[in-house]
């Protein structure tokens, strides 16, 4: 990305403290990931120390600091989802996609993370991906899920046509 579309992005949430998190998500959804040089360039821009960035990069799970997949798969190992087989469903995730949590499979679609809890107990084991909650998840289902996702970019269309 170059500093001309930084700078529109900037000029288009406002260059003040309130505007990070915003300004974070757009840089995000264009290229999966913070790029430390762009994280340099706004911390430049915005009079935010490049400190303060990284923390909250960190902060929320929704950042990444490291390149990701189009697709980023979350399967939750709370205690609610554990006690309802989450390790399974986990166990065939990596299965499925070759990786292990905090890794992204080779062609770059889908990265695979573990969280402690979604929000959503009662419908665990709860597996998302993007922002799309599958809940009461079994092992069996995991294949039919991430093929929903196989030929379709992170805005859900099908790329395959
Ligand atoms: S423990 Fe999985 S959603 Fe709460």
């Amino acid at each position: 990305m170059g500093n001309t579309k930084l700078d529109e992005i900037i000029s288009a949430n406002g260059s003040n403290r309130k505007s990070i998190i915003p300004i974070l998500q757009e840089i995000q959804s264009i290229h999966n990931y913070l790029p430390q040089e762009t994280l340099r360039y706004v911390s430049e821009k915005m009079n935010i120390p490049l400190i303060d960035l990284f923390s909250i990069a960190s902060f929320y799970s929704s950042f990444s600091l490291t390149p990701r997949g189009e697709h980023l798969v979350q399967v939750c190992l709370g205690t609610a989802c554990h006690v309802r087989g989450a390790h399974r469903v986990l166990d065939e995730t990596k299965k499925k996609l070759h990786i292990e949590p905090d890794e992204t499979t080779e062609n770059q679609k889908f990265t695979l993370k573990t969280v402690n809890c979604l929000g959503a107990c009662a419908l665990g084991p709860i597996v998302v991906v993007d922002d799309n909650y599958h809940g009461n998840t079994r092992a069996q289902k995991v294949n039919a899920i991430l093929a929903e996702y196989k030929n379709s970019n992170n805005n859900g269309n099908n790329t395959s046509e």
